[in-house]
């Protein structure tokens, strides 16, 4: 893989301090936000006030500013160390060396954009990697909502992976296809296992890719979104005690709200210790775009991985044929690919003019089966993702699951 040229290193570097600086923005935007509740109460007529007043509508204004100057304190946590990054985050960035910049499989233990994510009114996701779709190119301007809303998307991320409340969702999504891993490699004895390699392509914060690694596979996650990667070093590598951060995730939009407990809810993370993976576990992540590191045109990845796991990942690709050659590329003779996940073509109707091609599932099916893959183990499971379980608002994906095995040369 050719190295990065100087102009991609900038701008990376410009992409990673656009995301600390919304971490740092943080505090005062979303205070803002709630603010403007609170002057529109004032524009009521005063009888109106009294009686907001008696609902005690303003005393919830007042706990929302609070729950996010806490959620402001965990955030400032998170990017408090950003040296592994290769950037340190009060200074100039640029003409800064980025550690794991542009795919440069440059590989970190524990570490992890967040799209997929449930929005107040419509169900958008953000488009494409570190928020590029949005105008700036320059580092130093302000954040703009888009950033904030994939802020607030890592925070329920959080929650799906690393809290008490997430179980459900890792129930329905992570388990099935542990088991469907286990399953494929049960003739090899438990302390084998390790020999076992095992991509997690798009792994989000790192739980399945933890998890799989807890199984006594030896796992790699691979991710490219700042957020998650930020949030996921902090969460596995500066995390010891469960349940020692606290934030609320659900105090940015107030629609479909039942009561204000369900806007105030309290999440502590996380629900494991993550460095209590056992001795002898080897579980790392890779930062970086999974074609650039792993669609080296040299072949550096082919045949290497024994087992790749695609959870609400394979819609990420504006080239699906690219995906599903590279998945196949890179697995070894006998290795097997499970995939769990809609398909919510993230590129569709971006606006920075990158392709897009949506197959529906049928179609997405028959590529599978033309570059070399033999599905089997099709089946539909119902999930949410990043769900607030107490809110009026739900929304359920019929995933599709399969599991599938290598068993001729790409097309
Ligand atoms: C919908 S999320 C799923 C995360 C995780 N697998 C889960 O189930 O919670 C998709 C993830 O893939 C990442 N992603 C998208 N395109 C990617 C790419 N080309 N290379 C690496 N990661 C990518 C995003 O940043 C995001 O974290």
């Amino acid at each position: 893989m050719p190295p990065p040229s100087a102009e991609d290193m900038l701008e990376e570097q410009r992409v990673f301090a656009d995301v600390i600086r919304t971490f740092n923005n943080y505090a005062q935007y979303s205070l803002a936000a709630n603010n403007r509740r609170r002057k529109d109460v004032y524009l009521l007529p005063k009888a109106d006030q009294d009686l907001l007043n008696t609902l005690g509508y303003k005393q919830k204004l007042d706990d929302v500013d609070k729950a996010i100057l806490a959620n402001a304190d965990f955030l400032s946590e998170i990017v408090s160390d950003t040296k592994i990054f290769g950037v340190e985050m009060e200074e100039e960035v640029e003409g800064r060396d980025l550690e794991h910049a542009h795919g440069g499989a440059h590989s970190h233990s524990h570490d992890a954009g967040s799209s997929h994510s449930s929005h107040s009114h419509s169900h958008s996701h953000s488009h494409g990697p570190h928020g590029r779709a949005s105008t700036k190119q320059e580092g130093k301007s302000r954040p703009t909502e888009f950033d904030m809303d994939k802020l607030r998307s890592t925070m329920k991320q959080l929650v799906r992976d690393w809290s008490e409340e997430g179980l459900p969702e890792r129930e329905a999504a992570y388990q099935p296809m542990k088991d469907a891993l286990d399953k494929h490699f049960s003739h090899i004895p438990q302390a084998e296992r390790i020999q076992l390699k095992v991509l997690v392509p798009g792994s989000g914060l790192g739980r399945l890719a933890y998890d799989v690694a807890k199984m006594g596979y030896t796992c790699r996650g691979n991710e490219f979104s700042h957020y998650m990667l930020l949030t996921s070093y902090f969460v596995l590598n500066k995390t010891t005690e469960i349940k020692s951060h606290t934030f609320y995730p659900y105090v940015h939009s107030f629609s479909n709200a039942p009561n204000k407990e369900s806007i105030l809810q309290a999440i502590s993370i996380p629900d494991v210790s993550p460095s209590d993976l056992p001795p002898g576990s080897d579980f790392s992540l890779v930062a970086g775009d999974f074609e650039e590191i792993f669609g080296d045109p040299e072949g550096a990845e082919d045949g290497e991985w024994d087992a790749v796991m695609t959870c609400f990942f394979i819609d990420t690709a504006k080239n699906i044929v690219n995906y599903l050659r590279i998945l196949h590329r890179i697995l070894a003779p006998g290795g097997v690919w499970i995939n769990l996940g809609p398909l919510l073509w993230h590129w569709e109707n971006n606006n920075t003019n990158d392709l897009s091609v949506e197959l529906d599932l049928e179609e997405v099916k028959a590529l599978a089966r033309s570059v070399g893959f033999e599905i089997s183990n099709e089946t539909t499971i119902p999930t949410t993702y990043t769900n607030n379980a107490k809110s009026m608002l739900g929304y359920v994906y019929n995933a599709s699951f399969w599991t599938a095995t290598k068993i001729a040369n790409p097309a």
